[in-house]
C-alpha cells in the first residue's frame, strides 16, 4: 500500500497530545495543554492557522520567525515542486552543485562589501557554531564574549552565549571562558577587550529576548572596540534578519559592518530548515587554508537542494513583493496605533522595536482599581500580568502570541512580515479590549483563572516560563 499523508493524518486526527506525551516531550505536551492553547490545526495560509473547528487563528509568533512570507506561500511550494519533479541530484558531496552558489551569490549580493564567502548549515545554532570555530581559527584566541540576555541557540557551543542562566542550569561546562557583557555595557566589554585573548564578541542587533534595543552611537562604540582589540564582530541575524526590522539585516540600522554574520529562520521559506554563516574571504581561508582541510568545517546537509531552492525562491519573493520595505512601513504602524494605546492604556510602559518584531512592556498603573488588579497579579507570580493577557488574546480573539522572556512583563510580537493593517488593526483593538477589562474590572483575570485552574499557579515554576524560554 503506498503512503496516503492525508488518509494517515485522518486515521489519526487528535492523538497529537497523547503521542507527544508518550514520544516526545511530555512537559511540553502539560504546557500547551495547561495554557489552553492545545488546538487541532488543519492547515496554515500567510498570517492564519485553521483549526478542523474551522477556526481562525491570527499567528503573531510565525514559528519565531520562520514565516516572514507568511504560511504556505505559493511562489515557495511552486518552487519546491519545481525541485521535486526536477530528480535534481541532491548531496552528491564530491561535487560543487549549482544551486548552493547561487544561494550564497544571492546572500552576498545583498550583504556588505566585507562579506564574501557562505558557509551553509541547517539551523540558526549551527550558523553560531560556525561563527564561533572561525572566530577563533581567524584569531588564534580563544574566548567569545555575549550580552546578558543573549539567545544564540541552544548546542553547546551556542548555549555557552546564553544570557539566561536557567538554560545552562545542569548542562555545564560549557565553552571555557565565554563571558557576558551587561546589555551595551562598553566599559565591561573594553576590559574584557583588554585582556588579548577575545575572538569575538557576538551580538543580536536587536535582542530577541525582550526586543531590546541600543542606540546606533553606542553600537558603533561597540563594533569599534572589538576592531581595535583584534577581536572580530559577529552580528546573529538569525532572527531580525531578511527583513524582519524593517532592512536586509538589522545591523543596517546602526551602520555597522559586522565580520561575520549570521541567517537562518526566514531564508526557509517556512518549508526547509537552513542556516547559513556570511564572512570575508580572508576569515574563511583561515579555516580552508588548503585542499586537505577543504572538509574540516562541514556537515552532510550543506547545500542541501530543497532548503537552497527555497532560500532562493523566498528571495525572489522578497523583491517580487517588496518584503523589506513593506515590514518597515507596517513597522510604522505598529508604533503609531501602539502608541496610541500606550496613551490611553496605563499598563503599557513601553512600546519598541523595528518593522515587524515588536516588543510591548507593561508596568505598574497609577490609578487606584488598576494598580490593585496589577499588584494582586504580580503577588501571584512576578511577570505573570503579561501572560494574563497572552492566554486570553489566544482564548477570545484567536491570537497567537507570546512572553518575551522569563520575569519581565514583555509580549513580543513577531508577526509574518506580509502582515498588513488588518492584522495589526484587529490586534490593537483586542488588546485594547481586554485592556479596559483589566483596567474596569478583573473578569479578564477570571477568564485567566478559569484557564489555569488546574493548580499550575500553586507550583513553583508556571508555563510562563516555560513558553518566554524560547526565540
Ligand atoms: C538570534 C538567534 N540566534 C540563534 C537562534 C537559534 O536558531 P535555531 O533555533 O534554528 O537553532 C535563534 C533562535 O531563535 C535566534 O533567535
Amino acid at each position: 500500500m503506498s503512503f496516503d499523508l492525508k488518509e494517515l493524518m485522518e486515521q489519526r486526527r487528535g492523538e497529537n497530545f497523547q503521542l507527544h506525551a508518550r514520544y516526545l516531550n511530555p512537559q511540553l505536551a502539560k504546557v500547551v495543554k495547561t495554557l489552553g492553547f492545545d488546538r487541532f490545526y488543519q492547515r496554515g495560509e500567510g498570517c492564519y492557522l485553521y483549526d478542523y473547528d474551522g477556526k481562525r487563528y491570527l499567528d503573531l509568533l510565525s514559528g519565531f520567525g520562520v514565516f516572514a512570507l507568511g504560511r504556505s506561500h505559493p511562489a515557495i511550494k511552486d518552487a519546491l515542486r519545481q525541485a521535486i519533479e526536477a530528480d535534481l541530484p541532491n548531496m552528491i558531496q564530491m561535487d560543487c552543485a549549482l544551486l548552493p552558489g547561487l544561494l550564497a551569490e544571492q546572500l552576498v549580493r545583498r550583504s556588505p562589501s566585507n562579506i564574501e564567502r557562505v558557509v551553509f548549515a541547517n539551523s540558526g545554532a549551527e550558523a553560531v557554531e560556525a561563527a564561533i570555530k572561525f572566530a577563533r581559527m581567524k584569531t588564534g584566541r580563544s574566548r567569545i564574549l555575549y550580552h546578558s540576555h543573549a539567545f544564540h541557540g541552544l548546542t553547546v557551543g551556542a548555549l555557552s552565549l546564553n544570557g539566561s542562566a536557567e538554560f545552562k542550569s545542569g548542562f555545564g561546562p560549557l565553552l571555557p571562558g565565554a563571558t557576558q557583557i551587561p546589555f551595551g555595557d562598553l566599559d565591561e566589554l573594553k576590559k574584557e577587550l583588554t585582556k588579548g585573548d577575545v575572538a569575538a564578541f557576538i551580538v543580536e542587533p536587536i535582542q530577541g529576548k525582550g526586543v531590546y534595543e541600543l542606540s546606533g552611537e553606542r553600537w558603533r562604540e561597540i563594533e569599534a572596540a572589538v576592531h581595535e582589540a583584534g577581536a572580530l564582530f559577529v552580528c546573529d541575524e538569525v532572527q531580525t534578519g531578511l527583513g524582519r526590522t524593517g532592512r536586509f539585516y538589522a545591523f543596517e540600522h546602526y551602520g555597522l559592518a559586522p565580520d561575520i554574520i549570521t541567517v537562518s529562520k526566514a531564508l526557509s521559506g517556512g518549508f526547509v530548515p537552513v542556516g547559513a554563516m556570511l564572512t570575508s574571504d580572508t576569515i574563511a581561508r583561515s579555516v580552508y587554508s588548503s585542499m586537505d582541510r577543504a572538509m574540516v568545517h562541514s556537515t552532510t546537509f550543506k547545500g542541501n537542494q530543497l532548503a537552497m531552492v527555497a532560500g532562493l525562491a523566498t528571495l525572489q519573493v522578497f523583491d517580487d513583493e517588496g518584503i523589506v520595505s513593506h515590514a518597515a512601513a507596517m513597522g510604522e504602524v505598529w508604533k503609531a496605533r501602539l502608541s496610541e494605546l500606550a496613551g490611553r492604556h496605563e499598563f503599557i510602559h513601553d512600546v519598541r522595536g523595528e518593522g515587524q518584531m515588536i516588543g510591548l512592556e507593561f508596568g505598574r498603573p497609577t490609578s487606584f482599581g488598576a494598580r490593585r488588579r496589577w499588584s494582586m497579579v504580580e503577588s501571584a507570580r512576578k511577570a505573570l500580568f503579561s501572560q494574563t493577557l497572552v492566554v486570553p488574546l489566544f482564548h477570545r480573539y484567536g491570537v497567537l502570541t507570546q512572553v518575551a522572556a522569563d520575569n519581565v512583563n514583555i509580549i513580543k510580537l513577531l508577526p509574518p512580515l506580509i502582515a498588513a493593517e488588518e492584522e495589526i488593526e484587529y490586534f490593537c483593538h483586542a488588546l485594547d479590549e481586554l485592556l479596559s477589562d483589566a483596567e474596569r474590572n478583573s473578569g479578564w483575570l477570571v477568564e485567566f483563572g478559569l484557564t489555569m485552574a488546574k493548580g499550575v499557579l500553586k507550583k513553583t515554576r508556571t508555563p510562563s516560563d516555560a513558553t518566554s524560554r524560547t526565540a
